[in-house]
């Protein structure tokens, strides 16, 4: 059973909510306005959603939001460790941080997530990066008021990065940006050690929010206008497994299924060794869950799997796939794939195209191999150089983009219900929003549908997204 951080300690961090509240109001009779905030994300969702929980905490605590560092009082990055290049962005930006606390002294620099939950990160900005002032962990997302108050307080640089294996907390603020969509974490962690990955190090082992406490969060949810839920999770087919009572994945996606004013579900992510009958069923009967599915295959060759600890073989994976679509026929699919494992060879990357033209994905998330200290990937040796590898990747993507076009060639001329998301990044004429599928689509309309469902026909492809016209 999950264990969740004791109701007097939530109620501790409200106490020191309460003293940030005080000092904004102090910052504010002497400088005329709110305590301003920066945040970023690097990486999943997951970290997205923790950012919404540092921003409602933040909002309750005083600060309002700027976009850029140079107009902020308090910079907060919620860091990735996936990849190598996600922490050199890190690196990157903390050198123009030091730049503008150079001319702002009193700027608060704070960084938290997964990068500095491990200890060679900690030591390193302890040594290079001394403008930092608070470093905070995974597991200390809940006490950002204590630790951002004692920040304030002292001229020295605050760090909790403790590495238990991660509670759960309920009963913090939180604020998101999205009216219509939200993201809602249903576990916490992995243990799944694949073993390329430094997720289960830095995250903690897996464990499961009471459905009770998801089902009133979704329906609160939907009472404030959301209409679309994602559930989060490292792996979702785990969901239950360490709850007392009887309840997997499928039976929380039907209970979300149940709940009103819910239209559209979504999940992420899938591992393909516990995906299984029951949740193909599951998705094929709740009306409300989309017609979307990821799930990741990393590599398509068997030796490299077992070496990568995936606990599947190609062939079962292709027969997973099959079987969903068989059941779901517009089920739209897309997968990750790691190219340059290791002990990868030419030869059994061919087997990972192999998979890419079998399983015809509607959209695949590529990653060339990134060494991540402390996991066991990290001790092999390469076989193949960085050109080879390279290489490898650049046909990766020339396969997946004509079968990206070729799936979305299909949807033209026809209508498809697409929740609108906002103005298109591209257009400020055009809206755009996704089908079911998750199809992204651009077509012309009034801000006012924001939010909205509308009807869109389909008229032309692209790799990526596709264009239509409203038909009603
Ligand atoms: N190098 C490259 N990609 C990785 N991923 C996880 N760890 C690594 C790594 N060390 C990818 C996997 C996973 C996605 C979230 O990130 O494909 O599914
Ligand atoms: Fe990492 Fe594997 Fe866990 Fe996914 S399932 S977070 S790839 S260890």
């Amino acid at each position: 059973m999950a264990e969740y951080i004791e109701k007097a300690e939530i109620e501790r961090q409200k106490t020191y909510l309460l003293k940030l509240k005080e000092q904004s109001n102090n910052f504010a009779i002497k400088n005329g306005r709110k305590p301003r905030a920066n945040t970023e994300t690097y990486g999943c969702q997951q970290n997205e959603n923790d950012t919404e929980r540092i921003r409602g905490i933040l909002a309750e605590a005083g600060y309002e939001f700027v976009d850029k560092a140079e107009d902020a009082d308090l910079v907060i990055y919620n860091t990735c460790a996936v990849r190598e290049n996600a922490e050199d962005r890190v690196y990157g930006r903390l050198g123009i941080l030091k730049h503008i606390k150079e001319s702002k002294p009193e700027l608060t620099i704070a960084l938290c997530g997964c990068m500095v939950q491990q200890e060679h990160i900690v030591e390193r900005i302890k040594k290079v990066h001394r403008h930092v002032d608070l470093i905070f962990g995974t597991h200390a997302l809940y006490k950002l008021p204590e630790l951002l108050y004692n920040t304030l307080c002292s001229k020295k640089m605050v760090i909790d990065t403790e590495n238990s294996d991660g509670k759960i907390f309920e009963d913090m603020p939180i604020l998101r940006d999205d009216n219509s969509k939200a993201w809602v974490s249903i576990m916490y962690g992995c243990n799944n050690f694949c073993s390329y990955c430094i997720v289960p190090y830095v995250r903690g082992r897996e464990r499961s929010r009471k459905p009770e406490m998801i089902l009133s969060e979704i329906k609160n949810l939907v009472a404030d206008g959301v209409t679309e839920i994602c559930l989060l999770g490292q792996n979702v087919n785990s969901y239950g497994k360490d709850l007392d009572e009887e309840i997997d994945f499928s039976d929380l996606l039907k209970m979300v299924n149940d709940i009103d004013g819910v239209e559209r579900i979504r999940f992420m992510t899938s591992h393909p060794k516990d995906f299984g009958d029951k949740l193909i069923d599951t998705m094929a009967t709740c009306q409300k869950v989309c017609h979307q599915l990821h799930l990741p295959f990393q590599a398509g060759n068997d030796r490299v799997l077992a070496e990568m600890n995936r606990k599947y073989t190609k062939e079962e994976y292709l027969e997973k796939i099959r079987k969903v679509k068989e059941r779901i026929p517009d089920i739209s699919l897309s997968t990750d794939i790691i190219v340059g494992f290791p002990t990868e060879t030419n030869e059994e990357f061919l087997d990972t195209l192999d998979v890419l033209r079998k399983a015809e994905f509607d959209s695949v998330f590529s990653f060339i191999y990134s060494k991540r200290e402390g996991t066991p990937a990290a001790k092999l040796d390469f076989v193949l150089t960085e050109e080879e590898i390279k290489k490898n990747f650049d046909k990766l993507l020339e396969v997946q983009n004509e079968i990206s076009k070729k799936k979305n060639d299909a949807y033209v001329g026809k209508v498809f219900e697409v929740l609108v998301d906002g103005v298109s990044k591209n257009n400020d004429q055009m809206l755009s929003g996704r089908t079911d599928t998750a199809k992204i689509v651009n077509f012309k309309g009034d801000k006012s549908l924001c939010g909205k469902y509308v009807k869109v026909r389909v008229t032309e492809s692209h790799t990526w997204s596709l264009n239509g016209e409203i038909v009603e």
